[in-house]
């Protein structure tokens, strides 16, 4: 896409957006850029921690091996988040939760700007930043309502035994039932968004092929092109904060 490319929504897709009733959206870092959150591969400046890559430290093995230094990255992550707000591409799909009859917003991303910017019932596939969840009894707690021990390390208010931060690692498993939900709503959704996400993640970047095989109109928003873009109806190379701003609600 060059820089100075009008965007533009087709017809086709206005119309759709005007009769649709179940929409389903998926999104990634990209939605978060413009906010100032580094995305972890293409478009803005890939994240690396102490010369280590992203996938390594925020991996199960680490937390086996060094949970205060995992929360330490998390600590760093949280303490750059909390300088930044909300882009235009959060406040619209906030406000599109109330455009439609059914709307789901399903999210890759930890940083909790969605919620920020309005949005509610967020499937939010790889966890939450701000969220710890206890190693011994599973139970998850906001952070602002934990205390951390002598290590430095936050310690669950029920069980006492140590918390880590509440967010899928590499090697981990997606929180229960979380997927399940998200590809329920792509079988049954007439619309379907997949914005600002590179599509290599998996289960994530099927979701969008479940909706299209569904026979979802399946849309694109990126300024690059994915492994998804030859399966979608459309693709907008554009920003997500310049594109959606311009669906009438
Ligand atoms: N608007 C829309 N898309 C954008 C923008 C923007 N302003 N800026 C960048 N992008 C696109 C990039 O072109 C790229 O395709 O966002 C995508 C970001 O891709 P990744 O960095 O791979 O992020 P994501 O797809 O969310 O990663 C999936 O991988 O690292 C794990 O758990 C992590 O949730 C993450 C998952």
């Amino acid at each position: 896409m060059n820089a100075n490319q009008q965007v533009t929504i087709s017809a086709e897709l206005r119309r759709r957006f005007a009769e649709a009733h179940r929409v389903l959206v998926l999104t990634g870092a990209g939605v978060s850029a413009e906010s100032g959150v580094p995305t972890f591969r293409g478009g803005g400046q890939s994240a690396v921690w102490k010369g280590m890559p992203f996938d390594k430290i925020s991996s199960a093995g680490m937390l086996e091996r060094n949970l205060a230094e995992v929360w330490e990255w998390f600590n760093y992550r949280r303490g750059a988040l909390e300088k930044i707000g909300p882009n235009q591409a959060h406040l619209a799909l906030a406000q599109w939760q109330t455009r439609f009859e059914n709307f789901t917003l399903v999210t890759q991303n930890v940083d909790g700007l969605h919620q920020r910017a309005g949005s509610r019932d967020v499937i939010e596939l790889h966890g939450n930043i701000w969220r710890a969840r206890c190693l011994s009894c599973s139970a998850k707690f906001d952070l602002q309502d934990t205390e951390p021990d002598s290590s430095g390390v936050l310690i669950c208010p029920d069980c006492g035994n140590h918390l880590r931060p509440d967010v899928v690692l590499f090697g981990e498993m997606l929180p229960a039932g979380a997927f399940e939900r998200a590809a329920t709503m792509a079988e049954t959704s007439d619309l379907c968004f997949v914005i600002g996400t590179s599509a290599l993640v998996y289960p994530a970047a099927g979701l969008p092929e479940i909706a299209r095989a569904a026979g979802a109109y399946t849309v694109e928003v990126n300024p690059e092109r994915t492994p998804l873009s030859d399966m979608c109806n459309e693709v907008i190379e554009g920003k997500a904060g310049a594109v959606l701003p311009l669906f009438e609600i």
